[in-house]
């Protein structure tokens, strides 16, 4: 007789080709752990519920710990004709305890454990990633502290913009890693939910107390509908989809010291120890993190995409199709807290050059703007003020002059509302000091931001 739990209805043993097609136990043994707790669990509501009898749980709940530390011992053997890890779990326990193993097994099945599993790995994993995130923040606060005058060229279609604090400019990291934060916060609200009971798909006839279950597990809510319980992943969707977002903002961010590590910008050294080199050419030094990390964002894209095109057009209720969740789940997982890990580790690595990002705040025109707005504040409508300042440009650019190269009479050319104040207007610090809108880069708002920022962190104290 083989040792799988369905085999009653068979006469022949599955072939060994179908065996390696169909397991999923090399992927989803990392819920070892998550699988054995929901059993736990499940076997003491059995008991209290009179389905099963309290002598038999103690022992089922022993002989469960007992394999829990024989997977964590390395002594556990897995194989594929034994499909995944709760039937390695359930036929691990009959094997040891015998008959009375059996009777884990009641009120349950396969479609609402593994959905129990999932949601309980995932909520522990949100919160490892709202922590590192908040790791990372505390490391952009702290360079925002760090750096917080200084100042840079802000681009636009990376050209010289305007300029910024560079404190502004890292504290905009800020901001994005502080939605997805929220955004893996508020999934947390829909992955705890325990679906425990939902059985295959209709519901049990067994008396149980799936609301003593969620207490016992800590899930806030029980599920309401059995056939949505085991047969949705939205909840994996939404976290691969904040997973993605993250990732996207990690990619700009990355994208950003690969440029500023350049030799044409030149804006930061990251540390000998955060970098590698070159197998032919051996002057190079390659931020090969962020180009990493901004590599990977496509297969965190990809894992997204897979996980939305397996649940498209699923009949109710499982398939098994659904196992297939589980790949781009953990490899998401997996890329995601890894990129996390190493941003926390290198940020603080990066030496910032501060007279390098000073240094372009002082050709490319980026004080034009300033100039309009000071014509505007003398009276010029806005739009006559930036056709005076292009054209104005365009007698600079002639002369491989900047702006406020130009001589006062030059300047007066194009306006004579131009009196011998505009130099000082038109100074980088001026330009950032004036910028006193909300959220804008002065000096003074860049500091509210970050204190702002110290209290949601909770290090104002
Ligand atoms: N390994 C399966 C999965 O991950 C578990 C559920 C199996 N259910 C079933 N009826 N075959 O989806």
């Amino acid at each position: 007789m083989s040792e799988k739990p369905w085999d009653g209805r068979f006469q022949e043993g599955t072939d060994k080709a179908v065996e390696v097609f169909t397991s999923s136990i090399f992927v989803d043994k990392r819920l070892y752990k998550h699988d054995i707790i929901g059993s736990i669990a499940h076997c003491r509501m059995l008991a209290k519920q009179g389905i099963i009898r309290e002598d038999e749980a103690d022992t089922m709940v022993r002989g469960l710990e007992k394999i829990k530390s024989d997977i964590e011992s390395g002594c556990f053997e897995y194989k594929d004709s034994l499909e995944d890890i709760h039937m390695h779990i359930e036929s691990a326990l009959t094997h040891d305890l015998g008959e009375v193993a059996k009777k884990l097994h009641t009120a349950r099945s396969r479609n609402d454990q593994v959905a129990l599993d999932i949601r309980m790995y995932l909520k522990e994993v949100s919160l490892d990633v709202i922590q590192a995130l908040t790791e990372l923040q505390k490391i952009l606060v702290g360079l925002a502290q760090t750096y917080q005058d200084r100042v840079m060229a802000g681009y636009t279609h990376l050209q010289r913009a305007q300029p910024v604090l560079l404190s502004h400019h890292l504290m905009a990291y800020y901001e994005m890693f502080k939605r997805d934060k929220e955004r893996f916060e508020d999934g947390l609200k829909r992955i705890d939910v325990m679906p425990l009971g939902s059985a295959a798909l209709a519901g049990t006839t067994y008396p149980i107390d799936r609301h003593d279950t969620a207490r016992q597990l800590g899930f806030s809510k029980v599920s309401a509908n059995s056939m949505d319980s085991v047969s949705d992943r939205d909840f994996i969707i939404e976290f691969l989809s904040a997973a993605s977002i993250c990732m996207m903002h990690f990619s700009r961010l990355s994208e950003e010291l690969i440029l500023w590590s350049s030799s044409e910008f030149g804006f930061i050294v990251i540390s000998d120890a955060f970098t590698t080199g070159s197998s032919i050419m051996p002057q190079k030094k390659n931020p090969d993190i962020p180009e990493l990390v901004r590599g990977k964002t496509g297969r965190v894209y990809g894992n997204l995409m897979a996980a939305l095109t397996l649940m498209k057009s699923l009949p109710m209720a499982y398939n098994r199709d659904m196992q297939e969740d589980k790949p781009p789940l953990f490899d998401t997982v997996d890329t995601l807290v890894a990129c996390l890990d190493i941003y926390i580790r290198m940020m603080p690595n990066i030496t910032f050059n501060e007279k390098k990002m000073a240094s372009a705040t002082e050709t490319g025109f980026i004080n034009a703007t300033d100039l309009a707005d000071y014509l505007a504040s003398r009276g010029l409508p806005f739009r006559d003020a930036h056709s005076v300042v292009g054209r104005a440009v365009a007698f600079a650019l002639d002369r491989k002059k900047e702006l406020h190269d130009l001589s006062l009479d030059e300047l007066k050319e194009f306006s004579p509302l131009i009196k011998d104040d505009v130099f000082a207007y038109l100074t980088t610090q001026g330009i950032i000091d004036r910028r006193m809108s909300y959220g804008g880069t002065a000096s003074p708002c860049v500091r509210d931001a970050i204190s702002a920022a110290l209290k949601e962190l909770n290090l104002d104290g």
